[in-house]
């Protein structure tokens, strides 16, 4: 047991395994991430990063340990409650996800619509973020026409839109130029700057020290060593 109480914490992990069958992906975690912190997950490939991202927002299970995100132990939460969880976080996947029928503007509604916002507002509000990104040009257009950099900053956009406190990036410079990764960057920034907590998993080193901010290390699904922490 341990008390969610910690009011600087967004996020604290105790002692945290996850085993996919017989195959041990990240073993004994204990870490707390303080609201608003820029945070960086490193580590080669295979280390542990996408799942150490999925068990925050219950894409997978812990198989042993604690998570509580604002206090709420996700081992405890009820079903119902997994939605209002989810919307706390803004996920920029490592593959998008973005759905190849519907057209940019849709994709990113989306968020929104879930949520029940008034049409007028929808609108308004993804042109803006549209805009930002700098994709306003294609709003009619469908993800598979963009360059992947483009539908970076379209899944980018989506994962912002709804305002979530907590944004998770998936190696969000993984298929980019050095410049849409700046935009990228800039984009994360500015958004930290306004309160949201960022947590990116990423193996490129150029991005971190571009950055500064905390990093943990995962190595075999172990933490090895936290910089400027
Ligand atoms: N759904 C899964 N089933 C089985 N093994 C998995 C699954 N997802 C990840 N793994 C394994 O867990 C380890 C950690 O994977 P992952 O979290 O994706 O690492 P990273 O994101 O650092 O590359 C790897 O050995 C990977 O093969
Ligand atoms: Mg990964």
């Amino acid at each position: 047991m341990i008390d969610g109480q910690n009011k600087s914490s967004i996020i604290r992990m105790f002692h945290v395994h996850k085993n996919y069958g017989a195959k041990k992906a990240l073993a004994n975690i204990t870490l707390d991430i303080s609201k608003n912190e820029f945070l960086f997950i490193s580590g080669p490939s295979g280390a542990g990063k996408t799942t150490l991202l999925k068990l925050l927002y219950l894409g997978e299970k812990v198989s042993e340990g604690q998570v509580l995100i604002e206090g709420i132990n996700l081992s405890r939460i009820s079903n119902h409650r997994i939605p209002f969880l989810r919307r706390k976080f803004g996920i920029i996947f490592q593959d998008y996800k973005l759905i190849p029928t519907k057209t940019v503007f849709d994709n990113v509604a989306i968020v929104l619509e879930a949520t029940g916002k008034k049409r007028r507002f929808i609108e308004k509000k993804v042109k803006s973020i549209l805009r930002a990104v700098g994709m306003e040009e294609t709003l009619h257009s469908l993800p598979p026409s963009l360059s992947g950099g483009e539908q970076q900053r379209i899944a980018f956009a989506r994962a912002v839109v709804g305002d979530p406190k907590i944004i998770l990036a998936d190696e969000p410079t993984g298929n980019l130029d050095e410049v849409s990764a700046d935009i990228i960057l800039e984009l994360l920034k500015r958004f930290h700057a306004r309160g949201a907590t960022v947590i990116i998993a990423t193996h490129d080193k150029d991005f971190i020290r571009k950055t500064g901010g905390r990093v943990i290390h995962l190595n075999q699904g172990y933490m090895q060593k936290t910089i400027n922490g």
